[in-house]
C-alpha cells in the first residue's frame, strides 16, 4: 500500500480514522507525557520529540506500505485525539494496540476507534481473529475489550514486558464471527446506607482495617482460607482483587463504613453470581472488624445486600432468585446473622467446614427465596 494515498478513512460519524501525518507531531509527544499512557502501554521512557518523529514518519508508514502494521489517527471534534493500531497479523490473527489522550477519556472514543479497527481486520485484512493484551491493573483498557465483545480473557503471570521489566499480563481475544457486544455483566458497587452504616466500594486506603479485621483470631478461626499471618499486601491484593469480581461478572464486594467516620467496619459480598448451573443464584459471605461486632452491623449490612440482591438487573440490581449462606455450626453470631436477615435454616452439611488444625466441622446450610422475601 502507498502511504498516507492507500490509507482508508474509517469512521461512525462521531470517531474517524485517518492516516497519520507529521502534524501529529506535536500531540503525539504531548499525549506520551501522559504518566497513564507510560504506566500502562510500552513507549520509551522519558519520551521525547524524536520518539514522535520516529513513530510517525517511519514506524507507522512503514507498517502500511510492508503490510506488517495497520495504525490510524483518532480524530474526535476535529482534533488529534490518540491512535489505534493493528500489528502481527501473520496467519489471520493479529492484535490490537490503542491510547487516546488524557482529555477526551472516559467518552467512548476509544471503544468506538477500536470497534472501527476490529471491524476493518475482519472485512478487509481477513483475519479471523483479533487479540487485546494489556497490563494487569489496566482497568479502562479492560472495559474497553470488554465492550467489544473480547473473551476467555486469563491472566498470564508475567506474561508482558515493557521497557525490559515483566508484568502480569490479560490476554483475550475476539473471532470474526462473535458479536462485538460484552459477554456476561460487569456489576456495579452502588453505596447503600441504613442504620449508622454505609455500603461502599472498597478503596485502597481501607488496607490497614482489612489487615486488622482479617488477622483477627475469630476470623482467622471461622474462615480459614485467609492466609495466615494476614500481611498488609494480603489486604492490598484483596482490595485489588475485588475489581476482577465485578468485571468478570462473579462477585460483588462492599466495604461496610461507618456512616460518619467512613471507617472499615466490615466486609459484605455476594458470590458465585456466575455459577455453572444457576445464574439467580448468589452466596452471602462476610466478615467484620472486632471493634465492629455486636451491634447489629452485619445484620444491618446483609438486610440491604439482600435487597440489591433481589433487585431485578434493569432497576440496578442482581436479579437474584435465591440466595445461600453458610456458617460453621459451632459460628454462633454468624448463624444469629442468617436467622435474624430471615434466612431459613435447611440443613447441616457434615464436616464440610474445615477447621486449621486439619478436623472438620459441621457447616449450617441457610436459604432465602426472592418470593418469601417479597411477602415479608
Ligand atoms: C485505555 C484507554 C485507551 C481508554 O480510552 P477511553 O477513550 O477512555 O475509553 P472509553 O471511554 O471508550 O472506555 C473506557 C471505559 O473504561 C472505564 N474505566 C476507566 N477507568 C476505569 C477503572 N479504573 N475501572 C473500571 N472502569 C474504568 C470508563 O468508565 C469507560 O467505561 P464506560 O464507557 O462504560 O463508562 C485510555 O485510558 C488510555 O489511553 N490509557 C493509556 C494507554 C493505554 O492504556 N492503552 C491500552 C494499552 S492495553
Amino acid at each position: 500500500m502507498r502511504f498516507p494515498e492507500d490509507v482508508p478513512v474509517l469512521t461512525d460519524g462521531v470517531v474517524t480514522l485517518r492516516a497519520h501525518s507529521a502534524d501529529d507531531i506535536d500531540r503525539v509527544f504531548e499525549t506520551c507525557q501522559d504518566p497513564v499512557m507510560q504506566r500502562w502501554t510500552t513507549i520509551p521512557v522519558p519520551y521525547l520529540r524524536e520518539h514522535a518523529v520516529g513513530f510517525l514518519t517511519e514506524q507507522v508508514p512503514n507498517g502500511w506500505r510492508e503490510n506488517t502494521g495497520w495504525s490510524w489517527a483518532i480524530e474526535y471534534e476535529g482534533a488529534y485525539a490518540g491512535t489505534v493500531g493493528l500489528h502481527d497479523g501473520e496467519g489471520g490473527v493479529g492484535e490490537i494496540g490503542f491510547a487516546v489522550g488524557p482529555a477526551v477519556r472516559g467518552k467512548g472514543v476509544m471503544t468506538r476507534a477500536a470497534r472501527l479497527a476490529v471491524k476493518y481486520a475482519f472485512d478487509e485484512l481477513d483475519w479471523t481473529r483479533v487479540i487485546w493484551r494489556a497490563f494487569v491493573g489496566n482497568w479502562a483498557s479492560r472495559r474497553v475489550a470488554w465492550k467489544l465483545g473480547f473473551r476467555d480473557l486469563v491472566t498470564i503471570p508475567d506474561g508482558g514486558r515493557a521497557r525490559g521489566v515483566r508484568a502480569d499480563e490479560w490476554v483475550a481475544s475476539v473471532g470474526r464471527d462473535d458479536e462485538l457486544e460484552p459477554q456476561g455483566i460487569w456489576w456495579t458497587v452502588p453505596v447503600l446506607a441504613d442504620g449508622g452504616i454505609r455500603l461502599r466500594p472498597l478503596r485502597d486506603s481501607d488496607a490497614r482495617r482489612v489487615q486488622e479485621a482479617c488477622s483477627d483470631e475469630r476470623t482467622q478461626y471461622w474462615l480459614t482460607g485467609m492466609p495466615s499471618p494476614y500481611e498488609l499486601s494480603h489486604a492490598e491484593k484483596f482490595i485489588a482483587g475485588e475489581t476482577d469480581g465485578l468485571a468478570s461478572g462473579r462477585a460483588v464486594s462492599w466495604a461496610i463504613a461507618d456512616a460518619v467516620s467512613d471507617e472499615l467496619l466490615g466486609n459484605v459480598s455476594v458470590f458465585d453470581l456466575n455459577n455453572r448451573f444457576d445464574k439467580t443464584f448468589g452466596e452471602i459471605g462476610y466478615w467484620a472488624h472486632p471493634d465492629a461486632r455486636g451491634r447489629k452491623v452485619m445484620t444491618t449490612a446483609v438486610r440491604l445486600v439482600i435487597a440489591h440482591a433481589f433487585t431485578p438487573v434493569e432497576e440496578g440490581g442482581l436479579g437474584r432468585r435465591r440466595l445461600v449462606l453458610h456458617a460453621a455450626a459451632e459460628n454462633t453470631a454468624s448463624a444469629y446473622v442468617a436467622e435474624a436477615t430471615g434466612f431459613t435454616l435447611v440443613g447441616t452439611e457434615r464436616l464440610a467446614s474445615p477447621r486449621r488444625d486439619g478436623t472438620y466441622n459441621n457447616l449450617l446450610a441457610f436459604d432465602l427465596l426472592r418470593t418469601e422475601y417479597a411477602v415479608v
